[in-house]
């Protein structure tokens, strides 16, 4: 019921039209878990990505660069003076050389669709799950500022594809070697080639790239290449969640890869 003088909640599980049962909702099986553990899982990224972003140091051990620095652009990318040069950025920059480069891949992952879903559940509650209402009785979904930015995912994805870009020469020097030259290998080879390719496999299988290479055609018969490419994006956009979460790890234990490496942890087991 309404308060005499308060706001009449209209939506949702208050719209005069849901049927009057007290409970908040039906649900009756651990529905809480998946967004306490997208939650958790992101809240640990974002924890040590930021302490990595910042840390400004250890993000170089030839030839592996770590993926939250490149393309390392600003003149103070010293460490990685004999690797990828790509600096563009004078001496002015001060900072971080990461915080120039994450903005991009920062930017496509929050306005991701998949990751859009993950923390709306996870950290607003917006809703928490499938036929759980969320705790605000009003519900303007991304028609607004800020959210109506999550229409520039597009763009993003635009950035995405030239990060990708980046991240696989990167990982195509790896199989160089600093004495011995092309086609030798070691464990930071592997662990980059699989980083590359889930990066791949995660900015393809986006919904904007589904959309781009497939969208706005009145006939598939007349454009049998766009289809085609529609067709694989399609297919791997079926996984787009799961290689949202692999391209995630494997972009973070490429980092701790090369941190281990450059703070004298271990070596660079090498294979031949
Ligand atoms: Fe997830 Fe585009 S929808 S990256």
């Amino acid at each position: 019921g309404t308060e005499p003088g308060a706001r009449p909640r209209t939506r949702g599980v208050h719209a005069p039209s849901r049927a009057a049962i007290p409970q908040r909702h039906l649900r009756t099986d651990r529905w809480w878990l998946a967004p306490a553990a997208t939650a958790a899982g992101l809240l640990l990224f974002v924890v040590y990505s930021t302490w990595r972003a910042f840390a400004d140091a250890d993000y170089y051990q030839a030839p592996y660069v770590s993926p939250f620095y490149s393309p390392c652009l600003a003149e103070r990318c010293e460490p990685m003076r004999d690797g990828p040069n790509w600096e563009v950025v004078g001496g002015w920059w001060g900072l971080s050389p990461a915080l120039l480069i994450l903005i991009l891949p920062l930017g496509f992952r929050l306005t991701c669709y998949y990751y859009r879903k993950a923390y709306y559940r996870g950290f607003w509650s917006s809703p928490p799950a499938c036929a759980v209402p969320e705790p605000r009785g009003r519900y303007t979904g991304e028609t607004r500022f800020p959210l109506i930015w999550q229409n520039g995912h597009r763009y993003f994805f635009y950035a995405a594809v030239l990060v990708a870009g980046v991240l696989t020469y990167d990982a195509v020097l790896t199989f160089r070697d600093a004495s011995y030259g092309w086609g030798h290998m070691g464990l930071g080879t592997v662990v980059f080639t699989v980083n590359a390719l889930l990066i791949w496999a995660y900015t393809l299988s986006c919904h904007s790239c589904r959309h781009i290479v497939g969208g706005r055609l009145r006939h598939f018969s007349r454009h049998p290449v766009r289809y085609r490419l529609w067709s694989w994006a399609g297919r791997l956009n079926g996984h787009h969640a799961k290689l949202a979460w692999a391209s995630l790890v494997s972009v973070a234990l490429a980092d701790l890869y090369v941190y281990l490496l450059a703070t004298g942890a271990f070596d660079d087991p090498r294979f031949f």
